[in-house]
Protein backbone atom coordinates (compact mmCIF):
# COMPACT_ATOMS: atom_id res chain seq x y z
CA UNK A 1 0.00 0.00 0.00
CA UNK A 2 1.13 3.81 0.37
CA UNK A 3 1.37 6.51 -2.71
CA UNK A 4 3.13 4.67 -5.08
CA UNK A 5 1.91 3.61 -8.20
CA UNK A 6 1.32 -0.03 -9.24
CA UNK A 7 0.77 -1.38 -12.54
CA UNK A 8 -0.50 -4.70 -14.00
CA UNK A 9 0.64 -5.24 -17.68
CA UNK A 10 -0.04 -8.48 -19.14
CA UNK A 11 1.91 -10.31 -22.00
CA UNK A 12 4.87 -8.24 -20.45
CA UNK A 13 7.32 -11.19 -20.82
CA UNK A 14 8.49 -9.91 -23.99
CA UNK A 15 7.94 -8.07 -27.32
CA UNK A 16 5.66 -4.29 -26.09
CA UNK A 17 4.37 -5.40 -23.35
CA UNK A 18 8.01 -5.83 -21.81
CA UNK A 19 8.88 -2.28 -22.75
CA UNK A 20 5.81 -0.98 -21.53
CA UNK A 21 6.79 -3.12 -18.31
CA UNK A 22 10.22 -1.51 -18.47
CA UNK A 23 9.16 2.59 -18.98
CA UNK A 24 6.05 2.50 -16.52
CA UNK A 25 9.46 1.35 -13.86
CA UNK A 26 12.08 3.55 -14.94
CA UNK A 27 9.27 6.16 -14.00
CA UNK A 28 9.45 4.37 -10.56
CA UNK A 29 5.98 2.86 -10.77
CA UNK A 30 6.06 -1.11 -9.21
CA UNK A 31 5.57 -2.90 -12.20
CA UNK A 32 3.39 -6.61 -11.90
CA UNK A 33 4.86 -8.53 -14.90
CA UNK A 34 1.90 -10.42 -15.82
CA UNK A 35 3.22 -13.58 -18.17
CA UNK A 36 1.48 -17.25 -18.69
CA UNK A 37 4.08 -18.88 -18.37
CA UNK A 38 6.44 -18.79 -14.99
CA UNK A 39 9.77 -19.16 -16.54
CA UNK A 40 9.50 -16.59 -19.28
CA UNK A 41 8.20 -14.14 -16.34
CA UNK A 42 10.88 -14.69 -14.13
CA UNK A 43 13.14 -14.03 -16.66
CA UNK A 44 11.52 -10.76 -17.71
CA UNK A 45 11.23 -9.71 -14.33
CA UNK A 46 15.00 -10.39 -13.56
CA UNK A 47 15.96 -8.08 -17.05
CA UNK A 48 13.71 -5.24 -14.96
CA UNK A 49 15.05 -5.86 -11.40
CA UNK A 50 18.86 -5.74 -12.98
CA UNK A 51 17.79 -2.47 -14.52
CA UNK A 52 16.93 -1.20 -10.35
CA UNK A 53 13.33 -1.75 -11.37
CA UNK A 54 11.06 -2.48 -8.88
CA UNK A 55 8.66 -5.36 -10.81
CA UNK A 56 7.40 -9.06 -9.83
CA UNK A 57 6.28 -11.76 -11.62
CA UNK A 58 2.16 -12.60 -11.65
CA UNK A 59 0.91 -15.84 -12.98
CA UNK A 60 -1.58 -14.81 -15.93
CA UNK A 61 -3.42 -16.51 -18.48
CA UNK A 62 -6.14 -14.16 -19.84
CA UNK A 63 -7.89 -17.38 -21.39
CA UNK A 64 -7.90 -18.60 -17.59
CA UNK A 65 -10.55 -16.97 -15.16
CA UNK A 66 -8.70 -18.85 -12.29
CA UNK A 67 -4.94 -17.22 -12.72
CA UNK A 68 -6.93 -14.17 -13.42
CA UNK A 69 -8.57 -14.40 -9.74
CA UNK A 70 -5.91 -15.90 -7.67
CA UNK A 71 -3.58 -12.32 -9.36
CA UNK A 72 -6.37 -10.20 -7.89
CA UNK A 73 -6.25 -11.86 -4.80
CA UNK A 74 -2.30 -11.69 -4.48
CA UNK A 75 -2.15 -7.62 -5.72
CA UNK A 76 -4.90 -6.92 -2.85
CA UNK A 77 -3.34 -8.75 -0.55
CA UNK A 78 0.23 -7.16 -1.22
CA UNK A 79 -0.55 -3.63 -2.61
CA UNK A 80 -4.61 -3.34 -1.78
CA UNK A 81 -5.14 -1.35 -5.03
CA UNK A 82 -4.36 -1.52 -8.74
CA UNK A 83 -3.31 1.90 -10.23
CA UNK A 84 -2.80 1.34 -14.04
CA UNK A 85 -3.68 -2.16 -16.08
CA UNK A 86 -2.53 -2.19 -19.68
CA UNK A 87 -4.11 -5.01 -21.15
CA UNK A 88 -1.45 -5.91 -23.57
CA UNK A 89 -1.14 -9.51 -24.06
CA UNK A 90 -2.45 -10.89 -27.60
CA UNK A 91 -1.65 -12.86 -30.51
CA UNK A 92 -2.08 -13.10 -34.12
CA UNK A 93 -3.16 -16.02 -36.00
CA UNK A 94 -2.36 -16.08 -40.09
CA UNK A 95 -5.92 -16.39 -41.33
CA UNK A 96 -7.30 -16.83 -44.96
CA UNK A 97 -9.05 -14.43 -46.50
CA UNK A 98 -12.56 -13.34 -44.79
CA UNK A 99 -14.35 -15.64 -46.44
CA UNK A 100 -12.36 -18.74 -46.18
CA UNK A 101 -11.81 -18.57 -42.25
CA UNK A 102 -14.53 -20.80 -39.78
CA UNK A 103 -15.72 -19.86 -36.76
CA UNK A 104 -13.28 -21.73 -34.86
CA UNK A 105 -10.52 -19.22 -36.03
CA UNK A 106 -12.30 -16.43 -34.69
CA UNK A 107 -13.29 -17.83 -31.20
CA UNK A 108 -9.35 -18.78 -30.90
CA UNK A 109 -8.95 -15.14 -31.53
CA UNK A 110 -11.50 -13.45 -29.40
CA UNK A 111 -10.50 -15.99 -26.81
CA UNK A 112 -7.41 -14.14 -25.90
CA UNK A 113 -7.79 -10.76 -27.40
CA UNK A 114 -11.38 -9.82 -26.99
CA UNK A 115 -12.78 -12.00 -23.84
CA UNK A 116 -9.24 -11.97 -22.04
CA UNK A 117 -8.82 -8.55 -22.34
CA UNK A 118 -13.02 -8.17 -20.71
CA UNK A 119 -11.84 -10.91 -18.09
CA UNK A 120 -8.72 -8.59 -16.95
CA UNK A 121 -11.12 -5.59 -17.04
CA UNK A 122 -13.93 -7.06 -14.70
CA UNK A 123 -11.55 -8.76 -12.41
CA UNK A 124 -9.59 -5.63 -11.20
CA UNK A 125 -12.16 -3.08 -11.53
CA UNK A 126 -12.76 -3.15 -7.96
CA UNK A 127 -8.85 -2.74 -7.41
CA UNK A 128 -8.70 -0.04 -9.77
CA UNK A 129 -11.36 1.81 -7.84
CA UNK A 130 -9.19 1.72 -4.85
CA UNK A 131 -6.57 4.00 -6.75
CA UNK A 132 -6.77 7.68 -6.70
CA UNK A 133 -6.39 8.08 -10.11
CA UNK A 134 -7.19 4.21 -12.20
CA UNK A 135 -5.81 3.98 -15.71
CA UNK A 136 -6.79 0.84 -18.18
CA UNK A 137 -5.02 0.83 -21.41
CA UNK A 138 -6.01 -1.74 -24.09
CA UNK A 139 -3.71 -2.46 -26.04
CA UNK A 140 -5.26 -2.32 -29.67
CA UNK A 141 -4.21 -1.19 -33.86
CA UNK A 142 -4.79 0.60 -36.23
CA UNK A 143 -6.31 -2.94 -38.25
CA UNK A 144 -9.08 -2.76 -35.50
CA UNK A 145 -10.05 0.33 -37.06
CA UNK A 146 -13.45 -0.02 -39.42
CA UNK A 147 -12.54 3.55 -39.98
CA UNK A 148 -9.39 2.98 -41.66
CA UNK A 149 -9.97 -0.60 -43.39
CA UNK A 150 -12.99 1.26 -45.66
CA UNK A 151 -10.37 3.27 -47.35
CA UNK A 152 -8.56 1.25 -49.98
CA UNK A 153 -5.86 3.62 -50.04
CA UNK A 154 -5.41 2.32 -46.48
CA UNK A 155 -1.50 1.58 -46.09
CA UNK A 156 -2.20 -1.79 -43.94
CA UNK A 157 -5.51 -2.78 -46.76
CA UNK A 158 -3.32 -5.67 -47.51
CA UNK A 159 -3.77 -7.28 -43.91
CA UNK A 160 -7.27 -8.46 -44.47
CA UNK A 161 -7.40 -10.50 -41.44
CA UNK A 162 -10.95 -10.80 -40.10
CA UNK A 163 -10.33 -12.58 -36.92
CA UNK A 164 -7.07 -10.06 -35.58
CA UNK A 165 -8.60 -6.97 -36.90
CA UNK A 166 -12.28 -7.57 -36.00
CA UNK A 167 -10.98 -8.53 -32.48
CA UNK A 168 -8.98 -4.84 -32.46
CA UNK A 169 -12.50 -3.64 -32.99
CA UNK A 170 -13.77 -5.47 -30.18
CA UNK A 171 -11.43 -3.95 -28.21
CA UNK A 172 -12.05 -0.66 -28.88
CA UNK A 173 -15.69 -1.42 -28.50
CA UNK A 174 -14.37 -2.59 -24.61
CA UNK A 175 -12.87 0.93 -24.38
CA UNK A 176 -15.80 3.08 -24.57
CA UNK A 177 -18.07 0.59 -23.09
CA UNK A 178 -15.84 0.97 -20.46
CA UNK A 179 -14.86 4.38 -20.56
CA UNK A 180 -18.93 5.27 -20.29
CA UNK A 181 -20.15 3.11 -17.24
CA UNK A 182 -16.71 5.06 -15.27
CA UNK A 183 -16.91 8.31 -16.96
CA UNK A 184 -17.97 9.59 -13.33
CA UNK A 185 -14.95 7.73 -11.83
CA UNK A 186 -11.61 9.04 -11.75
CA UNK A 187 -10.89 5.99 -13.61
CA UNK A 188 -9.80 6.90 -17.26
CA UNK A 189 -9.63 3.83 -20.28
CA UNK A 190 -8.26 4.55 -23.60
CA UNK A 191 -7.06 2.53 -26.44
CA UNK A 192 -3.81 2.64 -27.99
CA UNK A 193 -2.20 1.85 -31.48
CA UNK A 194 1.53 1.21 -30.82
CA UNK A 195 2.14 0.81 -34.62
CA UNK A 196 3.46 -1.78 -36.79
CA UNK A 197 6.32 -3.08 -34.50
CA UNK A 198 9.22 -5.70 -35.05
CA UNK A 199 8.23 -8.40 -32.49
CA UNK A 200 7.54 -12.31 -32.31
CA UNK A 201 4.10 -11.56 -33.43
CA UNK A 202 5.39 -10.89 -36.97
CA UNK A 203 8.42 -12.28 -37.39
CA UNK A 204 10.01 -9.40 -36.57
CA UNK A 205 8.84 -7.94 -39.75
CA UNK A 206 7.95 -4.15 -38.37
CA UNK A 207 9.60 -0.75 -39.21
CA UNK A 208 9.24 0.53 -35.72
CA UNK A 209 10.95 -0.84 -32.66
CA UNK A 210 8.89 -2.24 -29.36
CA UNK A 211 10.51 0.48 -27.32
CA UNK A 212 8.73 3.07 -29.94
CA UNK A 213 5.13 0.86 -29.83
CA UNK A 214 5.22 0.98 -25.94
CA UNK A 215 5.42 4.74 -25.53
CA UNK A 216 1.81 5.88 -26.25
CA UNK A 217 0.57 3.10 -23.88
CA UNK A 218 2.75 4.49 -20.86
CA UNK A 219 1.65 8.10 -22.06
CA UNK A 220 -1.93 7.04 -21.63
CA UNK A 221 -1.28 4.42 -18.55
CA UNK A 222 0.24 7.76 -16.87
CA UNK A 223 -2.51 10.48 -17.95
CA UNK A 224 -2.89 13.54 -16.00
CA UNK A 225 -6.66 13.62 -14.32
CA UNK A 226 -7.77 16.25 -16.92
CA UNK A 227 -6.76 13.73 -19.60
CA UNK A 228 -8.66 11.86 -21.76
CA UNK A 229 -11.25 8.96 -21.51
CA UNK A 230 -12.63 6.38 -23.80
CA UNK A 231 -10.42 7.61 -27.01
CA UNK A 232 -8.21 5.66 -29.40
CA UNK A 233 -4.56 7.30 -29.94
CA UNK A 234 -1.11 6.53 -31.31
CA UNK A 235 2.16 8.40 -30.56
CA UNK A 236 1.08 11.71 -32.83
CA UNK A 237 -2.88 12.19 -31.83
CA UNK A 238 -6.28 10.01 -32.59
CA UNK A 239 -6.96 7.32 -34.33
CA UNK A 240 -10.37 7.07 -36.27
CA UNK A 241 -12.16 4.17 -35.03
N1 LIG B 1 3.73 -5.77 -33.03
C1 LIG B 1 2.89 -4.96 -33.67
O1 LIG B 1 3.20 -4.45 -34.77
C2 LIG B 1 1.57 -4.61 -33.06
C3 LIG B 1 0.78 -3.66 -33.73
C4 LIG B 1 -0.45 -3.30 -33.19
C5 LIG B 1 -0.88 -3.88 -32.00
N2 LIG B 1 -0.10 -4.82 -31.38
C6 LIG B 1 -0.61 -5.40 -30.13
O2 LIG B 1 0.33 -5.18 -29.09
C7 LIG B 1 0.23 -6.24 -28.13
C8 LIG B 1 1.62 -6.83 -27.89
O3 LIG B 1 2.05 -7.44 -29.11
P1 LIG B 1 3.56 -7.80 -29.43
O4 LIG B 1 3.80 -7.36 -30.82
O5 LIG B 1 4.46 -7.36 -28.34
O6 LIG B 1 3.44 -9.40 -29.48
P2 LIG B 1 4.33 -10.58 -28.88
O7 LIG B 1 5.78 -10.22 -28.88
O8 LIG B 1 3.88 -11.80 -29.60
O9 LIG B 1 3.86 -10.64 -27.35
C9 LIG B 1 2.56 -11.05 -27.03
C10 LIG B 1 2.50 -11.26 -25.54
O10 LIG B 1 1.17 -11.71 -25.20
C11 LIG B 1 1.29 -12.87 -24.42
N3 LIG B 1 0.11 -13.71 -24.50
C12 LIG B 1 -0.47 -14.29 -25.57
N4 LIG B 1 -1.55 -15.00 -25.20
C13 LIG B 1 -1.65 -14.88 -23.84
C14 LIG B 1 -2.53 -15.37 -22.86
N5 LIG B 1 -3.55 -16.19 -23.17
N6 LIG B 1 -2.34 -15.00 -21.58
C15 LIG B 1 -1.33 -14.19 -21.23
N7 LIG B 1 -0.43 -13.72 -22.10
C16 LIG B 1 -0.59 -14.05 -23.39
C17 LIG B 1 2.54 -13.57 -24.94
O11 LIG B 1 2.99 -14.55 -24.02
P3 LIG B 1 3.92 -15.80 -24.48
O12 LIG B 1 5.33 -15.29 -24.57
O13 LIG B 1 3.72 -16.78 -23.38
O14 LIG B 1 3.40 -16.27 -25.82
C18 LIG B 1 3.46 -12.36 -25.05
O15 LIG B 1 3.96 -12.01 -23.79
C19 LIG B 1 -0.78 -7.22 -28.69
O16 LIG B 1 -2.06 -6.98 -28.13
C20 LIG B 1 -0.80 -6.89 -30.17
O17 LIG B 1 -2.01 -7.27 -30.79
C21 LIG B 1 1.10 -5.18 -31.88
Amino acid sequence: MGDKRVALVTGANKGIGFEIAKQLGNRGVTVLVGARDEARGIAAVNRLKAQGIAAQFVLLDVKDQHTIDEAADSIAHRYGKLDILVNNAGIFLNEPLPSGNDVSTLKEVYETNVFGVFRMTKTMLPLLRKSDGGRIVNMSSSLGSLTLNSDPDFELATFIVLGYNSSKTGVNALTVFFANELRNTPIKVNSADPGYCATDMNGYSGPRSPEQGASVAVYLATLPDGGPTGGFFNEVGAVPW
